[in-house]
């Protein structure tokens, strides 16, 4: 059986007020029912499944409980980071904890901030990995790109993808290039969009840490060694963790690593990222309009208008490409070409308290 891993230590700015610090985007209902993140968790359940492994930090330990109980699930491990070092340490925490319960273990890494609503399909591009896992590769999943997204990781293909969708080698892993480079990679038609998901065995990823970031293996080592079990939760030992460079997986492992693999995904995926992207799987109407909650809409295209607060009423006349979002203590309204720019709402506030 595959062991999930759900990476859920992130904090997401750019979607305030809906996330926030205490509670941020994975733990809220953002589309459909149900939270990112126990959509996450459900994606991976299953025959080919055991039960996830959850990475997060002290803050969101109870969320997390809170939110599994609610779907039934008993985890395998939660994992508490003393503090956020970035996905490498979190990712290679995972490895070794799985591989101390189950040498042979086989991981599936997951953020918990995407939206992937085709399950059967999504359990089937993960299962055909397997072959190449099987020869120590690590997998990636690649998405075709449609823009020059300078916020995601570029797989440069050797081959084109077979029809039979089998994994194929992978040339280079390129992560969050600068926009020339993403056109460029774009334009080239040989390069998919990194998933952000892996599969891989848990001996294999340590091994690829041994080789190419021996610093953060022995910080999270320790820690992992010095562990201590709380009311369920496996807490990492802080003074070792606290070593580990703060570095993301793909830089200390995938931009280096030789035996990487991608098998390309077709179905839907999006990184919600920002309000835009919300919008955008969110189903639009004709005009482009998404409600959510007591919401309304008149004359309005292109906008999404949504109320979180109970008894709250939101009601947009005439807009074009706006983002409206109402919450008990604060509302947001901005252009949507801006949601990007979310973020420096939130700094203000910061400044301002
Ligand atoms: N447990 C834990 N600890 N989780 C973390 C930490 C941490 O310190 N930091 C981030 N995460 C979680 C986030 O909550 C998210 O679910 C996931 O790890 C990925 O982190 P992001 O910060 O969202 O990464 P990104 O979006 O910039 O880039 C990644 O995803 C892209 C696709 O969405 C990369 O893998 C890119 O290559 C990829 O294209
Ligand atoms: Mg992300």
């Amino acid at each position: 059986k595959i062991y999930p891993c759900i990476l859920c230590g992130g904090s997401g700015t750019r979607l305030w007020p809906l996330s926030r610090k205490s509670y941020p985007k994975q733990f809220v209902p953002l589309v459909g029912t149900g939270t990112l993140f126990q959509a996450s968790v459900l994606r991976a359940t299953g025959a080919d499944f055991a039960a996830p492994i959850i990475l997060t930090n002290s803050d969101f330990r109870f969320i997390v409980t809170e939110q599994l109980a609610e779907l039934g699930i008993d985890p395998a491990a939660i994992l508490i980071e003393p503090e956020g070092r970035n996905t490498a340490p979190a990712v290679l925490a995972a490895a070794l904890h799985a591989h101390g319960a189950d040498p042979e273990a086989t991981l599936l890494v997951m953020p918990s901030d995407h939206d992937i609503p085709a399950t059967a399909d999504f359990q089937a591009t993960v299962i055909r990995g397997l072959e190449a896992t099987a020869r120590g590769q690590i997998v990636t999943f690649g998405i075709t790109p449609t823009r020059p997204e300078t916020g995601y990781g570029y797989l440069e293909l050797t081959e084109a993808p077979a029809g039979d969708g089998a994994a194929i080698p992978l040339h280079k892993f390129v992560e969050k290039p600068d926009l020339g480079r993403a056109e460029a990679m774009l334009a080239s038609g040989n390069y998919l969009w990194n998933a952000g998901i892996f599969l891989f065995r848990a001996q294999d990823m340590i091994a690829a840490f041994e080789r190419f970031a021996p610093a953060v293996l022995a910080a999270v080592r320790a820690a992992t060694d010095a562990a201590r079990v709380d009311l369920g939760f496996l807490r990492l030992a802080p003074e070792p963790w606290a070593r580990s460079p703060d570095i993301s997986i793909n830089y200390a492992v995938m931009e280096k690593a030789p035996n990487l693999s991608v098998v390309p995904f077709d179905g839907a995926w999006s990184d919600l990222g920002g309000w835009d992207a919300v919008w955008a799987v969110s189903g639009p109407d004709g005009a482009g309009v998404v409600t959510r909650g007591e919401a309304s809409a008149i004359d309005c295209t292109n906008s999404l208008l949504r109320s979180d607060s109970d008894g709250l009423q939101l009601v947009g006349i005439g807009l074009d490409n706006i983002i409206a979002v109402a919450m008990n203590d604060a509302v947001l309204i901005a252009d949507k070409r801006r949601a990007q720019d979310v973020k420096e709402a939130v700094s203000l506030l910061k400044s301002k308290a």
